[in-house]
This record gives structure tokens, C-alpha cells and sequence, in this order.
């Protein structure tokens, strides 16, 4: 398969080959100018068994072919293009390119189109999302073996809804259910979860993230209460707008960074409190700097900040008093390492969250849909990876999976 690169030497585009994983690279579209449709599809099918491991034929090819149907764009897709990721995909030379390369994107949901075992749990027409990290989720089709995916109940979902629903979600539920304010003096360095039905705060930046958006509903749908910081707009206008956005999805209260870096928000804080005799036993950090700091001063005696992203690219300051005499605890999280270790906690909680999507309950985060079809031009799909690291978007990146 043929790569069309372009300035950005990082990112290339697939070109627009009539050829599936794992099957004969025909020429690329500079030759193709008819493109010729067949197989139920529309476009030419090529097949391949494999096989990742050695053993009888009928034991080890097994395998899922798959069709994308979306794949959203998230700041640590772009991020692992940049190498600033905590984890690399292996460049490979198996997809046929040139020099050894990985396709990017984490998240997605396909569409089984065949499978190599009439047994297999997963049949045609199922939905599936990646299990495995890394999956690669930016490209028309894929082959797949059963451990690396994951079925999920399509019905009521749209294909944006299942494709955005193992990262942010996911992201709020683990933080929301894990992390809080200190067990106790006894527990030494022992933390437990802001308790269901309570009440308890919790204080997020980026709250309007995907992220974001979702620790306000589940927190909401939990009993917890919650202080969201989000950066102005463009106008006033815009700021309430968003404001009363995020007040209809169940956020409790609602400051700008201004507001919340300003001088007068200890007092604000206080009064949402009640002065301070309710806790704010967790904090959400995805921004770093300032803000970092802020959210970090605003938690209660022996609460928990999880810094879970860096979307400011400023490193976190921290008071040391907070740490002393507050015993403030501060901690990482890192969804892909919590999906290795809790494998089975993973796809509960998948089934939560897509029960609860289906029940109106998870509303969608607002999406910049962009068609990926056989015409779609490269530039365009390029230009939308891009700019998904950008400030103050309309929506998350997402691309749709026509016609391909
Ligand atoms: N650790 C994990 O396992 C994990 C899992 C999921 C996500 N994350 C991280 O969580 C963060 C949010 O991800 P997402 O997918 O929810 O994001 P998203 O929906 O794409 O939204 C991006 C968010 O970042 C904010 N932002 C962008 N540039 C900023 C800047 N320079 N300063 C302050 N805020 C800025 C945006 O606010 P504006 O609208 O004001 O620009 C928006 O709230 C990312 O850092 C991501 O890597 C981490």
C-alpha cells in the first residue's frame, strides 16, 4: 500500500488503494482513476488468513474482519503522533507502506463483516470497539483477533455514541469511583471514593471536555456535587451559553478561570461551602499551570488531585503547604493502565456506560463530524487531526465512515 506524504512528515495518509488488510495492494488512486465496485461493500475486497502464532490451522486462523464506522480524534492520538505519548505503537511493515509505520487512533467502533470461525462469538453485522490499546482506529477496515476486540450492544446506539465511549467516559467513571478524600488516620496513605448518594464535591477543570462533560453527568447520576472551571469564550454571551450547557447536564456550579483565579473566588468558594464545612474531597486536573494550582488550593483537607491530562503544556506547581499541612494527595491517572489490570471491570463498566447512553442518560459531547469516504481528499482528513489539539473547539473531531 502506497503512502502520500505530505509537510507533515509524521502523519500520512493511507492512499486510496482497493485493497483491504491483509489482502494485494493494487496500484494507488494516481493510477485509479475508475474505481471498480464489487462484494456487498462496494469496493474490492481482498482477503487474507493469519496467523500470530504457530499451532494447527484451525486453532490459530482466527481472525475479524472489520469496517470502521467512526473513529473520534483525541488529544492523546495526537499526542502519541508527536511522541509525546506514554506509550508507542510499534511501526510495523505489515500494512504495506514504504518504510515501517502505525496507524494512529485509539478509539472507534466497527462493524464485523466477517469472521474466519463460524464459532466465534462475534458474528457479521455485530458491533465491536478495540480492546487493545493503540488499536489503530484511523483507516476504513480492519483485521482483528477475537482479544483485541470487544462486542458491544449496538441497539439504540448511534456509530458516534459507541465510538466515544471507552476514552472520556470511561475516564470520568474510573476517577470518579476510585479516587477521593483520605480513609482515615489509620489508612496511612489510604484514600476512598467520594461516597454514592453523599453529596460530596468535586472541583474539575475542563469541564467542558469530553472528560469533563462526563464526570458532571455521572457525578449527577451518583449523588456527588460539582464545581466545574472553564475558560471564557469569545463573548459573554458565549460563556453562558456554555455555562448553562453544562448546567443542564447536571453540574452543580459553574466558574470561569478568571473568576477562579481571581482573588475574590476563596470567598466564592467559601460560600458554595457552606465556609468550608463542606469537603471537597477530589479534584480533576486536565489542565496543568495556573489552573492546576487553583483547583489544588481549593481541595479540603486530605482530599485527592488526580492530574489526568495536560492540555495547558505547563507543568503543575504545587504549594508545598498543601502538601504538609493539608495533606493534600496528589496522584496520576492513566485509563490505559487501569483497562490492563481490571479487564473484567473494564467491560462492566462499557456496559454501564452504554446503558446508560441508551437510556438518555450520557448525553453526547458536541462532535465535529467529518465524512471519510473513497473520495475524501487526504488534506482533509490531515487538517482535521491537526487541529484537534486546538483551543476552544466547537466540538471533538470525529471522522465518519462512508463509502470507502
Ligand atoms: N489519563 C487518561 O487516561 C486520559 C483519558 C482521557 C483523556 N485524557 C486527557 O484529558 C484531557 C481532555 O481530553 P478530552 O478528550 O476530554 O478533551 P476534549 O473533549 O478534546 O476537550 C479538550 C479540552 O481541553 C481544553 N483545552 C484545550 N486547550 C487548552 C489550553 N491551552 N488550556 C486549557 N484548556 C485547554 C478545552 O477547553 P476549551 O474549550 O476552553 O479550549 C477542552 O475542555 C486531555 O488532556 C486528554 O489527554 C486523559
Amino acid at each position: 500500500m502506497a503512502t502520500l506524504c505530505r509537510s507533515r512528515p509524521t502523519l500520512h495518509a493511507l492512499s486510496r488503494t482497493r485493497r483491504v488488510i491483509g489482502g494485494r495492494a493494487s496500484s494507488p488512486l494516481s493510477q485509479q482513476t475508475v474505481r471498480r465496485k464489487s462484494g456487498p461493500y462496494g469496493y474490492t475486497q481482498a482477503k487474507a488468513l493469519v496467523f500470530s502464532e504457530n499451532g494447527e490451522p484451525s486453532d490459530v486462523l482466527k481472525s475479524v474482519l472489520l469496517r470502521s464506522l467512526a473513529a473520534p480524534i483525541n488529544p492523546a492520538d495526537i499526542n502519541t503522533i508527536q511522541g509525546t505519548y506514554g506509550s508507542q505503537p510499534s511501526f510495523t511493515s505489515l500494512i504495506g507502506t514504504p518504510s515501517p509505520s502505525a496507524i494512529p487512533g485509539s478509539e472507534g467502533v466497527f462493524e464485523v463483516v466477517a469472521t474466519g470461525d463460524p464459532s466465534s462469538p462475534i458474528r457479521r453485522g455485530d458491533w465491536v470497539i478495540p480492546s487493545a490499546p493503540q488499536f489503530g482506529t484511523w483507516r476504513t477496515h480492519a483485521v482483528a483477533s477475537l482479544d483485541e476486540i470487544l462486542k458491544i450492544n449496538k441497539e439504540g446506539l448511534s456509530a458516534t455514541q459507541a465510538a466515544t465511549i471507552s476514552v472520556n467516559p470511561s475516564t470520568a467513571y474510573r476517577i470518579l469511583r476510585a479516587y477521593g478524600p483520605s480513609a482515615g488516620r489509620g489508612a496511612g496513605l489510604g484514600m476512598r471514593p467520594l461516597e454514592i448518594g453523599s453529596g460530596e464535591w468535586f472541583i474539575q477543570n475542563g469541564a467542558n471536555s469530553g472528560v469533563g462533560r462526563a464526570a458532571i453527568q455521572l457525578g449527577k447520576l451518583w449523588g456527588l456535587r460539582s464545581i466545574n472551571v472553564i475558560r471564557e469564550r469569545s463573548s459573554h454571551e458565549a460563556t453562558e451559553s456554555l455555562r448553562r450547557e453544562l448546567v443542564s447536564l447536571g453540574a452543580d456550579v459553574v466558574v470561569t478561570e478568571t473568576q477562579f483565579l481571581s482573588r475574590g473566588w476563596k470567598d466564592q468558594l467559601a460560600e458554595i461551602t457552606n465556609k468550608g464545612r463542606e469537603q471537597i474531597g477530589l479534584g480533576m486536573n486536565c489542565v496543568g499551570g495556573k489552573s492546576a494550582t487553583a483547583v489544588a488550593r481549593s481541595l479540603s483537607d486530605g482530599a485527592a488531585m488526580v492530574s489526568y491530562g495536560g492540555m495547558a503544556r505547563q507543568p503543575v506547581a504545587l504549594p508545598v503547604g498543601l502538601l504538609i499541612f493539608k495533606d493534600i494527595r496528589f496522584v496520576g491517572f492513566w485509563l490505559s493502565r487501569w483497562n490492563q489490570q481490571d479487564v473484567a471491570g473494564r467491560g462492566h463498566m462499557i456496559d454501564y456506560i452504554v446503558d446508560l447512553i441508551r437510556g438518555g442518560k450520557l448525553k453526547d459531547v458536541p462532535l465535529h463530524e467529518l465524512a471519510w469516504n473513497w473520495e475524501t481528499d487526504i488534506d482533509t482528513l490531515i487538517g482535521e487531526v491537526q487541529s484537534g489539539l486546538q483551543g476552544f473547539r466547537k466540538g471533538k473531531g470525529i471522522f465518519v465512515f462512508g463509502d470507502t
